[in-house]
């Protein structure tokens, strides 16, 4: 079971008809069901569903509720994390080879009822079919792969050196309660991901989903609760963070946040994670995995239908609401006319609509994110040249037209500032170099891509780009678990890289200790 022998799962070949049949009927699986349905907040296995309640509904058919979850106040909050430094006690205790057990089952429960979660995600999250069932995968990879690290790490003594007349061991142990809050746009992979890192490694936690996307973290916790995790390990806490979550991040008992979302909250969980409160005994731990305002860099010399393909999938796919999305292009002048053209070219032909009739573009998450998008096209509007979409196509549900503006300042707010929306801006560079420049001149520094057909100049892009996800010639969002890890620097966070070994040291002490011959 060593990580080396690990393999990514397969994601589903949707031109295949059968599957996206497969797909359509758990659709409607969920429909006759019956949406619309209460879940509880769990803790220590016990439910407890409040009259206050999140509702979460669907971003393509706005009038669609899907579900309601309850809401966690201050009280349940602290009662969760009290039962969960109870449990600590006896979860720390079981073997890590059992607890990596717990999510191999899991992980081949979920891919056994893949097009289920992958039903939900388009409903909840207004995914397509292809991003949904990636995301699954996603979730599947974290899982096994998670496991089999925390096999390898049980016995990281390996490159210790030896010394005559004694014998010295390096150990892993786990560091207490976590806080884990994860965000909508991946709400299952990061869910799980953030989540089984921190109960594989021994810890236990209370997680608190993100509020636009409760019921496809409910549908985790449930199945990893099938797979026979003990209750109490993870608390499922939906509510406001408003109501608990700097209570929580700020209380004695929390030991560590693992954090995936917003750069303004993720400082603010940084800051007040770093108050030492009354009868603390620890130093805490934050994992902030925060924004983007991802580049890609294209030189004259590149390949400039690759490269206006991928500008496409980096900046539209998911509606450009992934962290990784690159929103700001930046191309040598001398083609920059042809590579503008060739992207408009293909963004015209990308259908908009519905996730669950898996058009290319679907809706932005919630009203919210979509009058700060449209907000953005405006400020964009005064900025730059608009040079497609800024519309909106149907009022069903949040949907924004792929929009793409031209001559943009490298210091305009749209070229600065994250928006997580379909937008992507365009700016001239007089040669690959002043490209990488434009390219470095963010607070962020999470993905980054260049395009050239000039080895020295890609290998100069890997000195000069400042990125702790940088992909040469292709796209840049996609990070699969083990093969990219992943985390950005700067403002992007604190540069936990997902999907590495070293991943799970994050949520681990090591213990050394020596015995004399
Ligand atoms: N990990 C996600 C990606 O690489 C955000 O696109």
């Amino acid at each position: 079971l060593k990580i080396e022998y690990f393999e990514n799962i397969n994601n589903t070949d949707f031109k295949d008809p059968k599957e996206q049949e497969k797909l359509q009927k758990e659709i409607d699986k969920l429909r006759q069901q019956g949406l619309a349905k209460e879940h509880p907040v769990v803790i220590d296995g016990k439910e407890y569903y409040t009259e206050d309640k999140i509702v979460s509904t669907n971003p393509g058919k706005k009038d669609e509720v899907i579900g309601y979850a309850s809401k966690a106040d201050k009280e349940l909050a602290e009662k969760a994390l009290i039962k969960a430094t109870e449990t600590f006690e006896s979860w720390k205790k079981v073997a890590p080879r059992d607890r990596a057990e717990y999510l191999f089952r899991t992980a081949e429960l979920m891919q056994e009822r893949r097009h289920e979660f992958s039903a939900l995600l388009i409903l909840e999250a207004g995914k397509n079919y292809e991003e949904a069932d990636a995301e699954v995968s996603e979730a599947i990879d974290f899982m096994n792969f998670y496991a089999r690290s925390m096999i390898q790490l049980e016995d990281d003594t390996h490159y210790l050196k030896r010394v005559p007349g004694e014998k010295n061991h390096l150990k892993y142990i786990p560091l207490g309660v976590g806080f884990i809050v994860p965000p909508w746009n991946f709400p299952l992979a990061i869910t799980t991901g953030l989540t089984v890192s921190a109960v594989v490694t021994g810890n236990t936690v209370l997680l608190k989903p993100a509020s636009y996307t409760p019921l496809i973290a409910y549908k985790f916790f449930e199945l990893i609760n099938e797979a026979g995790l003990p209750k109490g390990v993870i608390n499922f806490i939906t509510g406001d963070s408003k109501e608990f979550g700097d209570f929580i991040t700020g209380h004695r008992l929390t030991r560590f946040i693992s954090f995936t979302g917003s750069k303004d909250v993720g400082l603010r969980i940084n800051e007040i994670a770093g108050r030492t409160a009354e009868g603390q005994i620890w130093i805490k731990r934050v994992n902030a995995e925060m924004g983007g305002k991802d580049g890609i860099v294209i030189d004259e010399t590149a390949d400039l239908d690759k490269a206006a393909q991928s500008i496409i999938t980096s900046g539209f796919t998911f509606q450009g609401q992934k962290c990784s999305a690159g929103s700001r292009v930046i191309v040598v002048e001398e083609v920059y006319d042809e590579l503008l053209d060739k992207v408009i070219e293909i963004a015209k032909k990308l259908s908009v609509g519905n996730g669950e009739e898996n058009h290319d573009v679907g809706p932005v998450i919630h009203e919210k994110a979509y009058n700060e998008i449209l907000d953005y096209i405006e400020i964009g509007k005064q900025e730059a040249a608009l040079k497609l979409g800024g519309d909106t196509p149907s009022e069903e549900g949040y949907y924004i037209n792929p929009t793409i503006f031209g001559d943009v300042d490298p210091n305009s707010r749209i070229m600065q500032e994250e928006i997580f929306g379909p937008v992507i801006a365009f700016a001239k560079a007089k040669d690959w170099e002043e490209g990488i420049e434009i390219y470095n001149n963010t607070d962020y520094g999470l993905t980054g891509g260049f395009f050239s057909s000039k080895q020295d100049r890609l290998d100069a892009a890997v000195e000069r780009m400042h990125c702790g996800n940088l992909y040469l010639n292709r796209d840049i969002t996609g990070a699969l678990v083990g093969v990219h890890p992943f985390g950005g620097f700067n403002l992007s966070g604190t540069d936990s890289k997902a999907g590495s070994y070293e991943y799970l040291k994050l949520f681990s002490q090591g213990k050394t200790y020596t015995q004399a011959d």
